[in-house]
C-alpha cells in the first residue's frame, strides 16, 4: 500500500482547540479539566447565552495580582468590537462585561466575581471548592488531574532518532530529553502515545562504510566479526577520510550501496552488524536516562519509497526536474528533492513515506517531530507536500508539530567540545554530571551507603542535565555549564530535588500517615498562605495543558520551580508541626510533594525523600 490520491487539503499545524473539549471525554470519565479549563467552560456558556450567535473563544487566566481575585476573564473588550453596530449591542466594554456576569450559571467553583478596569471580570474561587479539590488530589491520586482533551488520542512521537555508525551528539541528547518529557506528558493526559525512533539506518554512509570493511580486511566482509564494527566511530571516521580521497573508492562506495538496497546478502549482513554496534551504544544513554523507544529506522520505509514518489509525480506533486523528482512550493526557493537524479532516495523521500505510514497505518491523529531547528524548512516541506498529496485523512483532525530546538554550547558560548577539543560523548558527559554529585551527597550524607548514594547520584546528575535542558525556551541556543545545572541555589533540578526531600522530611517527622490524615482529616484554607499554595498547587494542570499547547517543558519547569518558591513563603510563614492546623497544613504539604514528584515524573527527573 502506498499514498493514494485524495482531493482535500487539509490546514496543517492547527490547534485542535474543538477536539480538545469534546471528543475526548468518553475515555476519560476520571479527569476533571484544569482550574482554567472549568472557569473557560463556564465563561464560555455564560457568553454563548448572552450573546448569541457570536463565536468566542473564552479567554480566562490567572490574574497577576491577588488583590484582583484569583483568575479573570478578559473577553468583553474583543467581543465589544464584535458586537458594536449590531442591533441592541452593549454601549460598552463593561456593559458587555456585565452581561456575561449575570449569564454565568451557578457554580461551586466561584465565590465572587467583580468587574475591574474598561471590562475584566475577576474571579474568586471558593476555598472550600479549592480544598475539597486539593483534598481529592491526595485520596484520588494525581491522574485524577491531567488536563482534559488528550484521552485517548494517537499521538506518534518521532524523537531522539540518531543516525547508525555517527556520534549520538548533544542535539540527539537535546531531542532525547525534550521527547521523553512530551511523551510522558501525553502518555499521563491519557493519549496512546507511538515513541518513535527514527535513527538513520539507512543511506549513502553504509556503502562507504561497508566498502571499506570489505576493502581493508583480508579475508573480506565475511570474514569480520562482531569486533569489527566495536569501535563505529574509528571506522566511520577512516572510511569517511578514504572516501574524501579516493575517487575510485568513492565510486566502489556508491556501488555497494545500491548492492546493499538491492539486497544482497553479504552486505545486509554487515549492515546489520554495524546497526547492532550502534544500537548498543544508542542503548546505554537510553538506559541511563530511563527513556523507552522503539526503534524504527529509515529503513523501514525502504520497501515503500518506490511507490510513494511515483504517486507524487502521477498526483502532478512532485515534478521532474534536471533529472531529479522534485515538490516545488511558491514561496520556497529550494524544493524538496523526493528523488535523486541518480534514482536515489533519501531522507525527505523516506519521511513522505513515514508520513503517510503514520496517518494510514498507525491512524495517528497528531505527529511530532523533534529535532534542532536547521530541520524546520525540512518539516514545513514534508508538511505542505502531505498536505498537497491529500494524505490527511478527512475524518479526522491532524495536528502535525516540528518541534526544533536551538544548539548547545560550550561554556564559553562556542560550539560544545571537551577539553580536549573532540566531541563530547554523551556517555562522559553523564558521567561527568554524575561525578560532580556523588561528593555533595557524600558529604552531607556521610552515613549513606553505596546503594543509596548510587542511586541519588544518577537521580541528581542525570537529573540536572535534563532539567537544564527543559527549563530553557527550546529555540534558543543554551549553554552547557556543569557548575550552573549543579547550584543548589538556583532554578536547578538539585535545588528543587533538596526542595522536595525537605519536605518529604517535615512529613516523616510528623510521625504521621498522611496517606490515612487524607480520609480522616480535611484541608481547610484560611492564612492567605495557605490559599496562594493551594491555588498554585491547583495550576499544576494548567501548566501541562500549557506545556502541550506549544510543547515547550519550560512551561512546566517554570510551574514547578515557581510552586517551590510558594511553598517556601508558606512554609516561613505558617508553622505546620505543632500548630492548631497541623492536620490540614500537612496534607498542603503532602499535596505539594505529590505535584512536585509529578512534575518531576513528567520530566524525567527522578525524585529522592532524602539527601
Ligand atoms: N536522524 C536525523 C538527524 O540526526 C533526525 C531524524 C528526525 N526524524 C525524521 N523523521 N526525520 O538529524
Amino acid at each position: 500500500m502506498g499514498p493514494r490520491r485524495m482531493d482535500a487539503a487539509f490546514s496543517l499545524g492547527h490547534r485542535f482547540a474543538h477536539l480538545a473539549r469534546g471528543c475526548a471525554s468518553s475515555s476519560m470519565a476520571q479527569t476533571q479539566g484544569s482550574v482554567r479549563q472549568e472557569l473557560s467552560s463556564l465563561f464560555g456558556s455564560a457568553m454563548a447565552s448572552a450573546f448569541p450567535g457570536v463565536e468566542v473563544t473564552p479567554y480566562v487566566a490567572q490574574t497577576n495580582d491577588a488583590k484582583f481575585g484569583d483568575y479573570q476573564c478578559n473577553n468583553a473588550m474583543a467581543l465589544f468590537g464584535k458586537l458594536k453596530g449590531k442591533e441592541g449591542a452593549p454601549k460598552n466594554p463593561r456593559l458587555v462585561a456585565e452581561a456575561i456576569v449575570s449569564a454565568l450559571p451557578a457554580s461551586p467553583l466561584i465565590a465572587s466575581t467583580s468587574l475591574a478596569g474598561p471590562g475584566f471580570i475577576n474571579v474568586v474561587l471558593s476555598r472550600d471548592w479549592l480544598a475539597a479539590r486539593l483534598q481529592g488530589l491526595l485520596t484520588e491520586g494525581v491522574a485524577s488531574w491531567a488536563p482534559a482533551g488528550y484521552a485517548g488520542r494517537r499521538v506518534v512521537v518521532d524523537f531522539s532518532s540518531p543516525n547508525v555508525a555517527k556520534e549520538m551528539h548533544v542535539g540527539h541528547l537535546r531531542s532525547t530529553i525534550l521527547g521523553d518529557c512530551i511523551a510522558r506528558t501525553l502518555e499521563y493526559c491519557g493519549a496512546d502515545v507511538l515513541r518513535l525512533n527514527h535513527i538513520g539506518d539507512w543511506g549513502t554512509q553504509f556503502g562507504m562504510l561497508i566498502q571499506y570493511m570489505a576493502e581493508k580486511r583480508p579475508g573480506g566482509l565475511q570474514a569480520s566479526t562482531e569486533e569489527d564494527v566495536a569501535d563505529l566511530q574509528v571506522l566511520y571516521r577512516a572510511a569517511k577520510q578514504r572516501f574524501d580521497e579516493d575517487e575510485a573508492f568513492k565510486t566502489r562506495s556508491r556501488e555497494a550501496v545500491t548492492e546493499l538496497q538491492g539486497g544482497r546478502e553479504e552486505y545486509l549482513e554487515a549492515w546489520r552488524r554495524i546497526c547492532d554496534a550502534s544500537r548498543r551504544e544508542f542503548q546505554k544513554i537510553y538506559d541511563r536516562l530511563g527513556v523507552r523507544l522503539q526503534e524504527r529506522g529509515e529503513s523501514f520505509y525502504n520497501p515503500r519509497l518506490r511507490e510513494t514518489v511515483d504517486a507524487l509525480v502521477e498526483q502532478g506533486v512532485a515534478v521532474e526536474s534536471e533529472g531529479a523528482k522534485c515538490v516545488f512550493f511558491p514561496k520556497r526557493d529550494v524544493p524538496l528533492i523526493v528523488q535523486k537524479s541518480d534514482g536515489g532516495f533519501g531522507y525527505a523521500s523516506t519521511d513522505m513515506a513515514a508520513l503517510w505510514q503514520r496517518l494510514h497505518e498507525e491512524n495517528a491523529d497528531w505527529i511530532i517531530y523533534i529535532t534542532d531547528v536547521g530541520q524546520a524548512n525540512h518539516f514545513a516541506m514534508v508538511f505542505e507536500a502531505g498536505e498537497r498529496a491529500g494524505y490527511l485523512p478527512k475524518d479526522r483532525t491532524v495536528r502535525i508539530d516540528h518541534v526544533g530546538f536551538g544548539l548547545v554550547m560550550g561554556e564559553d558560548g562556542k560550539k560544545f567540545k571537551s577539553r580536549s577539543g573532540d566531541t563530547v560523548r554523551l556517555v562522559e558527559l553523564l558521567d561527568e554530571a554524575k561525578d560532580r554529585c556523588r561528593a555533595t551527597i557524600r558529604e552531607r550524607r556521610p552515613d549513606i551507603d553505596e546503594e543509596e548514594l548510587e542511586a541519588a547520584t544518577c537521580a541528581m546528575g542525570y537529573g540536572a542535565v535534563k532539567y537544564a535542558d527543559l527549563k530553557n525556551n527550546r529555540l534558543t541556543n543554551y549553554r552547557f555549564s556543569y557548575d550552573e545545572m549543579l547550584n543548589m541555589q538556583g532554578d536547578t533540578a538539585v535545588y528543587l530535588l533538596y526542595a522536595h526531600a525537605r519536605i518529604a522530611a517535615i512529613i516523616r517527622k510528623s510521625g504521621r500517615d498522611v496517606v490515612d490524615l487524607a480520609n480522616s482529616a480535611s484541608i481547610a484554607l484560611a492564612d492567605p498562605r495557605e490559599v496562594a499554595l493551594a491555588i498554585q498547587i491547583a495550576r499544576f494542570s494548567e501548566a501541562v495543558d500549557d506545556l502541550l499547547a506549544d510543547l515547550s517543558p519550560n512551561r512546566l519547569t517554570s510551574y514547578l520551580y515557581d510552586l517551590s518558591g510558594v511553598f517556601n513563603q508558606f512554609y516561613t510563614e505558617c508553622q505546620v508541626i505543632g500548630s492548631d492546623h497541623e492536620d490540614s497544613r500537612l496534607l498542603l504539604c503532602e499535596a505539594t510533594a505529590v505535584i512536585m514528584r509529578q512534575c518531576f515524573s513528567l520530566l524525567g527527573i527522578t525524585a529522592l525523600y532524602r539527601i
